[in-house]
């Protein structure tokens, strides 16, 4: 493999939870039920539908000013809970994963639905590990569809079987398929069956055996 391109909420750092916290407060406040099975259907999949998700659980339709409302206060409540956000909140075997793959060579990248991404990655100092950044703001096709990926491969100059692709969501091993990437499904036993390589967590992981 030429490249690794990774997932961020829920693979580099632990913020996946923080999503899920923002999310079912705007449900409740709709009146709609929210547990961590209604969560995965959102994992990874960008703000606007993620919301409409929720609207689709509850049967519910909302006029457009209080969608966008509804957008900036989960985000504002999302924003304040990652505050002291630092290097401690990254997940296990990241650290480790990024600085031997650095040093074999190996091209590395961030794919991810949040626009919040570069804020995140500064927040855990660890801007400086990737060549590319593609994020919420860089996409007209959020994940299920293959763009962000893509635009990941296509900016490292490589072809999609030269990249791997770490993913903790079902919306992301859809989409690193669809794109032609192998797409390693990491610390969610939901997406275990759906991904072409299933580790626990980033330290199972063996860089020598892909790089
Ligand atoms: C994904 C998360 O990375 O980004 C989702 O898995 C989240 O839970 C989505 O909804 C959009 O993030 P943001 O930060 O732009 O609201
Ligand atoms: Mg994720």
């Amino acid at each position: 493999m030429k490249a690794f391109l990774f997932d961020l909420d829920g693979v580099l750092v632990s913020t996946e939870h923080n999503h899920f916290l923002a999310w079912q407060r705007c449900a409740h406040s709709l009146g709609i039920d929210f547990t961590e099975k209604e969560n995965e259907l959102l994992k990874g999949v960008s703000r606007v539908d993620s919301l409409k998700k929720i609207l689709e659980l509850g049967a519910k339709t909302i006029p457009d000013a209080e969608f966008e409302a509804l957008l900036k206060s989960k985000n504002d409540f999302y924003l304040e809970s990652i505050q002291d956000l630092n290097q401690s909140n990254l997940l296990p075997g990241v650290l480790n994963l990024l600085q031997e793959a650095k040093e074999k060579g190996i091209h590395l990248g961030v794919g991810s639905s949040s626009k919040n991404a570069n804020f995140i990655l500064d927040k855990l100092s660890i801007s400086s590990y990737f060549e590319v950044v593609i994020d919420g703001n860089g996409v007209s096709d959020p994940k299920p569809h293959p763009e962000v990926f893509l635009n990941g491969a296509k900016a490292l100059g490589l072809d999609p079987a030269e990249c791997m692709v770490f993913e903790d969501a079902a919306s992301g091993i859809a989409a690193a398929k669809a794109g032609g990437f192998t797409a390693v499904g990491v610390g969610n036993p939901h997406i275990a069956d759906q991904a072409d390589i299933y580790l626990n967590d980033l330290t199972e992981f063996r860089v020598e055996q892909y790089a």
